[in-house]
């Protein structure tokens, strides 16, 4: 599949997915996001792929937000559907899909780019990295999930202080206030996000896709984590991974998943 704005690679299990718009900043354009849905089910779809990583291209951003100039003339109702469509096609999406996504944040999130990484299950950052959710100085409030992942992932103290100042934290703030795992050298960021990868890699396809059904479902308003737990924790039992799994610790060797 050929992409504009996007470059995608697959490599030992792995599915590097690049936005490619530098000049913009990366900045998220109706067809970058449409980019970005297909790039994803295109790897989840492809039964070799265990891991996707994300990244922008450049050293400046990963994503600088979603597009200003493309919305700017928008009304009301043009707005909601910017909102929800995004919300469907990328964000939710990336947040439930069955293959684990990492997002390698190498310079500016901010905005619909922050929203992106915080939709990814794993995110580690250059040292160059900036984060914030500055749509208040747009007189806009986060649209793509952001006034809900944020507080999820940082607490709502921190969330509000950053939505309502609209200020920027670096990597380190980030990391000590847990937005992203670890913060490394922007020459060795993807290194470190493939060696996570490889680590995701080892283990069980089908228990992983059952991991973040079950960790979700625990920050869905409309499921009870808990019980979706228990029977995601039985479903196991069912799948061939479970059996080799088991019979591969008890005969002393390693799974092959
Ligand atoms: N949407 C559209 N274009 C964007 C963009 C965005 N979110 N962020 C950056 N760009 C474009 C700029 O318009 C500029 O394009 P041009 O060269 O055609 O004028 C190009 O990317 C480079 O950006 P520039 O502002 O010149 O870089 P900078 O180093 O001076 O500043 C930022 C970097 C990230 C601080 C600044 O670009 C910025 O504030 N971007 C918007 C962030 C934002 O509010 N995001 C939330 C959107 S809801």
């Amino acid at each position: 599949m050929k992409f504009k704005n996007l470059l995608y690679q697959s490599d030992n299990r792995i599915a590097y997915i690049t936005i490619n718009r530098p000049d913009k900043l990366n900045a998220l354009n109706a067809l970058t996001l449409k980019e970005i849905y297909e790039a994803v089910k295109l790897a989840d779809e492809d039964y070799e792929t265990r891991v996707i990583i994300i990244t922008g291209s450049g050293e400046k951003a990963f994503v600088a937000g979603a597009d200003i100039k493309e919305f700017s003339k928008f009304n009301q109702i043009e707005g909601t559907q910017l909102s929800t469509k995004g919300h469907q096609l990328v964000f939710d999406f990336i947040e439930n899909l069955e293959t684990p996504v990492i997002c390698a944040v190498n310079g500016y999130a901010l905005g619909g780019g922050l929203e992106l990484a915080m939709a990814c299950h794993i995110r580690i950052a250059s040292t160059n990295a900036q984060f914030g959710l500055p749509e208040v100085s747009l007189g806009l409030i986060p649209g793509y999930g952001g006034t809900q992942r944020l507080p999820q992932l940082i607490g709502k103290g921190r969330a509000f202080e950053l939505i309502l100042s609209a200020k920027m934290i670096n990597a380190e703030k980030a990391l000590d206030y847990g937005l992203v795992n670890h913060v490394i050298s922007l020459e060795e960021l993807l290194d470190t996000a493939t060696k996570i990868a490889l680590s995701i890699c080892k283990n069980s396809s089908t228990a992983i896709s059952s991991a973040i059904y079950a960790i979700n479902a625990g920050f869905d308003v409309n499921k009870d984590g808990y019980e979706i737990e228990k029977e995601s924790f039985g479903n196991c039992f069912g799948t061939a991974d479970f059996k080799e799994g088991t019979q591969a610790f008890l005969k002393k060797r390693k799974p092959n998943f």
